[in-house]
């Protein structure tokens, strides 16, 4: 399995989300091999956008969550919002959380563990600044950020977990790790996951993002490491969204595997 997952951040107006999606489900007509695809939508469009995909082959995914159920949070979604209108994955920990919103370490783990508590998948976002990269320290960095957010988590036996590998340097700038660089740091986080989560190896993916195009997608999802690409800007533009969903398919039909 491949993931696809479109990141569409603070932009689009809820008739501008649906005619995008409206636009990819007519790209997967007729396809019998398709990646998963998820739709991370803002906020405003996310119970909209839900009408659409439903009984469609994409799911629906919010940006952030928690970090509870619900109660006395102002400005906050709680999980039990997100269930109530059929949202399947939640990002948390991205990078424009942690960096402009100052999103700690503690609050990161708390929202984890509020989607581990709900039917929601997590979608945890992990990666270095670039003055870390250059100092060649990207592997305990990034260990530390899964150990903070892992550590003694409890995760049912039912769930998943997603890890999305996106250095902040590669966000929305058009540079990319090389896909050696990805490969490995992709290893460091599987190890760490079987660590600490003492997830199984079907129960946790971990997927690159950081300025991934149409002209790149395919290079990293052909790494069998590599199970999917979490694409912001691109994700807005329906010809390059398609290319990338392209770029799966084909990685998945040349491996035979749906
Ligand atoms: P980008 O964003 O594809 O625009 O670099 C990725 C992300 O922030 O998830």
């Amino acid at each position: 399995m491949k993931y696809v997952i479109g990141n569409w951040k603070m932009n689009l107006g809820t008739r501008e989300s649906l005619a995008l999606v409206r636009g990819v489900l007519r790209a997967l007509q007729g396809k019998e091999t398709v990646p998963k695809i998820i739709i991370c939508p803002s906020f405003t469009a996310l119970s909209e956008v839900h009408k659409l995909l439903t009984r469609t082959r994409i799911e629906l995914g919010a940006q952030n969550a928690g970090p509870d159920r619900a109660g006395a949070y102002t400005g906050e979604i709680g999980l039990a919002q997100l269930e109530d209108i059929g949202t399947k994955y939640a990002l948390i920990g991205h990078s424009e959380r942690r960096v402009v919103f100052h999103e700690d370490d503690a609050l990161v783990r708390s929202r984890l563990t509020a989607v581990m508590a709900s039917t929601l998948t997590p979608i945890l976002c992990v990666g270095e600044p670039i003055e870390v990269r250059v100092r060649q320290e990207a592997s305990t960095y990034v260990t530390e950020q899964l150990h903070a957010a892992l550590r003694d988590q409890s995760i049912p036996r039912s769930k998943r977990l997603i890890v999305a590998y996106e250095p902040v340097w590669a966000i929305g700038t058009g540079n990319t790790p090389s896909v050696l660089d990805a490969v490995a740091m992709h290893r460091v986080i599987r190890d760490v996951v079987r660590q600490y989560a003492h997830l199984d190896d079907d129960r946790f993916s971990v997927v690159y993002g950081g300025s991934v195009d149409g002209e790149t997608a395919y290079q990293f999802l052909r790494e069998a490491e590599i199970d999917g690409v979490l694409v912001g800007g691109a994700s807005l533009r329906l010809r390059e969204f398609e290319s990338i969903i392209r770029a799966a398919t084909e990685v998945l039909e040349a491996q035979g595997t749906v």
